[in-house]
C-alpha cells in the first residue's frame, strides 16, 4: 500500500467543506487577534482570542519589539544552549522567576515545546506521571516521549487521581508527578489544585501545573491559577505560554533553580530548537511589565467576562461552569454546532467551534473567550448574534 493512502481515505475536512461548514484555517485579513478582525471584506467581532488582556495592539509592546529588531535583530539563527541566548533572555528568564517567587526560569520557542521538553525530561523511566484527562495535548505528548508511566485521572476527579495514586507501585528508584492544566484549555474550568497539592504531598508526588490561559488574568497580581488558589508556593513547577496574555509567540517553566537547571541542559526542545526571536522576548518583557503594573486590566477583562455569563444565562445558553476568561456554551450535537458557528459568521462573530475528542462525546461547544479591550457594543454584538442564531436554529428554547 502507498504510504500516502491514509491521506487519500482522510474525507472529515471534505465532509465539512462540502457542506459549507468548514471552521478552520480561516484567514484573517487585517487586525489579527484585536476585538475585530477583517475576513473576506466582512468586520467580525473576535470572541475566539486568547489575547485575553488586549496586548497584541498595544503601542508600547509594538514599539518595544521593534526596539529589539533594530537592536539584535530579526531572530537568533540557535538554540539558547549554544548561540542564541541574548542578555534579554536572561534578563526575561529573571524577571518572570521573581514574579512569581520562583528561583530560576527557562523559556523555550512556543509553551508546547516548554511541556513536551520538561516532561520528557523530568519523566525517567521508573517513574509516574499522573495526568488530568483532559489536559491540553503538549502534556500527553510530553508523557508519551517520557520513559516514565502515565496514567490517567478522569477530569477534575480527586478520587480517581488518589486512588491512582494509592493504587499505582512505584518502581525503585521510581518518583510520582502529578501533571494537570491550571484552566483547561477548551472547557474553561479550573483544576481543583489545593487539593491536588494536598494530595501531592500526602503521596510524595511533585506538581505541575501548565497555566496558559491563567498566567496574567488570575491571582490579584496576574500570577495565574496557582495565586488564585493561594497555593503558587507549594507548587513545584509552573509552565506558561507566551501565545495569550502575553501577546506573543514562546513559552516557560519556573521552578527550583536546580531542576530548571537540569530541564536548560537536558531538554531537547531547549537544546534543538531556536530561541525566542529578539522581537517575541521584548513583547514579552513589556507585557510583564504591564501585568505587574496595570492591574486595571485584569479587572476589565473580569467585569466582561460576568458581563457575558449574564448575558449568556439570561438567553438560556448552557454554559460550562468556568473561572476563568473562557465562556464555552454547550451546542452538543456536531452538525449543530458547526451550523451554529457558520451563523454566528454570518452574524458577524468568529468563535471557535469545539468539536470531539476535544470536547466529551456529545457535548460540542462553542468555545467563547474575551478581552480586556473588548467594548460594550462588541459584547453586545456577540450576545445578539447568540440569539438570532438560536432564534433560528432553537437549540434553547
Ligand atoms: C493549556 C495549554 N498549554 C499549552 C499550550 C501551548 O501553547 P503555545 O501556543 O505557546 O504552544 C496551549 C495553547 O493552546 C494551551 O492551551
Amino acid at each position: 500500500m502507498d504510504l500516502f493512502e491514509k491521506a487519500a481515505r482522510f474525507r472529515r475536512a471534505d465532509e465539512f467543506r462540502e457542506a459549507g461548514l468548514y471552521p478552520y484555517f480561516r484567514a484573517i485579513d487585517d487586525s489579527a487577534e484585536g476585538t475585530n478582525v477583517v475576513i473576506h471584506g466582512r468586520r467580525l467581532v473576535m470572541a475566539g482570542s486568547n489575547n485575553y488582556l488586549g496586548l497584541t495592539h498595544d503601542a508600547r509592546v509594538k514599539a518595544a519589539a521593534c526596539e529589539a529588531i533594530a537592536r539584535f535583530g530579526s531572530g537568533c539563527t540557535g538554540s539558547r544552549f549554544l548561540n542564541g541566548t541574548l542578555s534579554i533572555h536572561v534578563e526575561l528568564e529573571e524577571r518572570l522567576a521573581a514574579f512569581f517567587g520562583k528561583e530560576a526560569c527557562i523559556t523555550s520557542g512556543t509553551g508546547y515545546q516548554t511541556n513536551v521538553g520538561a516532561l520528557a525530561s523530568l519523566g525517567g523511566k521508573s517513574d509516574v506521571l499522573f495526568g488530568d484527562r483532559d489536559n491540553h495535548a503538549s502534556l500527553i505528548d510530553g508523557a508519551r516521549l517520557a520513559f516514565a508511566r502515565h496514567l490517567k485521572y478522569r477530569h477534575n476527579d480527586m478520587a480517581d487521581l488518589e486512588r491512582l495514586l494509592r493504587e499505582t507501585p512505584l518502581p525503585d528508584h521510581g518518583a510520582r508527578l502529578i501533571v494537570t492544566d491550571g484552566v483547561f484549555s477548551m472547557l474553561g474550568d479550573l483544576c481543583p489544585l489545593p487539593e491536588i497539592v494536598r494530595l501531592g504531598r500526602a503521596y510524595g508526588a511533585r506538581v505541575l501545573v501548565d497555566d496558559a490561559h491563567g498566567v496574567g488574568v488570575l491571582g490579584e497580581g496576574g500570577r495565574g491559577t496557582c495565586e488564585h488558589f493561594g497555593v503558587l508556593d507549594q507548587v513545584d513547577l509552573i509552565v506558561g505560554t507566551f501565545s495569550k496574555s502575553f501577546a506573543c509567540l514562546g513559552g516557560f517553566v519556573v521552578g527550583p533553580r536546580r531542576v530548571i537547571d537540569y530541564i536548560q541542559h537536558t531538554s531537547r526542545s531547549v537544546i534543538f530548537s531556536a530561541s525566542m526571536t529578539p522581537a517575541s522576548v521584548a513583547t514579552v518583557l513589556k507585557c510583564l511589565e504591564i501585568i505587574q503594573t496595570e492591574p486595571e486590566r485584569r479587572q476589565a477583562l473580569w467585569e466582561k467576562v460576568r458581563r457575558m455569563k449574564r448575558g449568556f444565562e439570561e438567553l438560556g445558553f448552557d454554559l460550562i461552569e468556568g473561572g476563568g476568561p473562557i465562556l464555552s456554551v454547550v451546542i452538543g450535537d456536531e452538525v449543530a454546532t458547526l451550523e451554529f458557528n457558520r451563523l454566528l459568521l454570518e452574524q458577524g462573530v468568529f468563535v471557535n467551534p469545539v468539536l470531539p475528542p476535544a470536547a466529551p462525546p456529545g457535548m460540542s461547544l462553542l468555545r467563547t473567550s474575551y478581552m480586556a479591550t473588548h467594548t460594550d457594543a462588541d459584547l453586545d454584538r456577540i450576545l445578539e448574534a447568540f440569539r438570532a442564531v438560536n432564534e433560528q436554529m432553537r437549540i434553547v428554547k
